[in-house]
């Protein structure tokens, strides 16, 4: 009796395992909530994506993801990044000839985020101004003597914060 018992309880224990394993999904969710990236995009590839963004404006994820939830549009910061995409998308395509790839995304021949961004999520030029790693003379026309070496154009060091 005891026996035949405990022979139920583990067909039925294994039926359970085997079950969950039968209903696990091949591979991560899809992305249920894009607008401006091209809509086959794997997980991997959308993850590919993520982590350059991230490098180029020094952040870390949840600077636009509410955590734990990247589907979710609850904050500016990923707005604005849709925006950003749609810019430098846009300036690729007219100024570049930036020409989609077969994920349907912009091969990379301009711009990108980093172009701009160079690890700051503030590329503004008020910030650029003020920072001291501008040189002497960047920003202040008349400052005197000639540019340092490299001038304006010398990338600022990566960002401290
Ligand atoms: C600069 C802002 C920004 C950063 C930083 C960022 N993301 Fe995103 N992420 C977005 C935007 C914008 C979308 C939506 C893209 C669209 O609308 O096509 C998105 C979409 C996603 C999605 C798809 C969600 C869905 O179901 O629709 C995942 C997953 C994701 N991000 C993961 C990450 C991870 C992991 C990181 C950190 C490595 C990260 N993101 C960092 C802006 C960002
Ligand atoms: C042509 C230059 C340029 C490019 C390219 C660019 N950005 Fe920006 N981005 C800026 C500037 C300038 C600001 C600051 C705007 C402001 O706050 O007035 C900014 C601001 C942002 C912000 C808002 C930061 C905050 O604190 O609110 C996000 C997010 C962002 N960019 C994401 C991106 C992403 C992602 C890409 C690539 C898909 C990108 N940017 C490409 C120039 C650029």
């Amino acid at each position: 009796m005891i026996n035949k018992k405990l022979f139920i309880t583990m067909g039925l224990s294994s039926l359970i395992v085997f079950g969950a394993l039968a209903s696990m999904p091949p591979e991560p969710e899809k992305a249920k909530n894009l607008k401006v990236l091209p809509k086959n995009l794997t997980h991997d590839q959308i993850e590919t994506i993520m982590r350059k963004w991230t490098r180029a404006l020094g952040v870390r994820c949840n600077f636009c993801h509410e955590r734990g939830n990247n589907a979710a549009d609850t904050k500016k910061e990923k707005e604005m990044a849709r925006e950003m995409f749609k810019m430098t998308a846009k300036i690729n395509s007219k100024y570049f000839e930036g020409k989609k790839d077969s994920l349907g995304m912009m091969s990379e021949s301009g711009i990108a985020c980093i172009t701009c961004h160079r690890g700051s999520a503030h590329p503004e030029l008020k910030e650029l101004l003020s920072a001291p790693q501008g040189g002497p003379g960047f920003g202040r026309p008349g400052a005197g003597g000639p540019p340092p070496q490299g001038g304006a154009g010398t990338p600022p060091p990566p960002p401290t914060k």
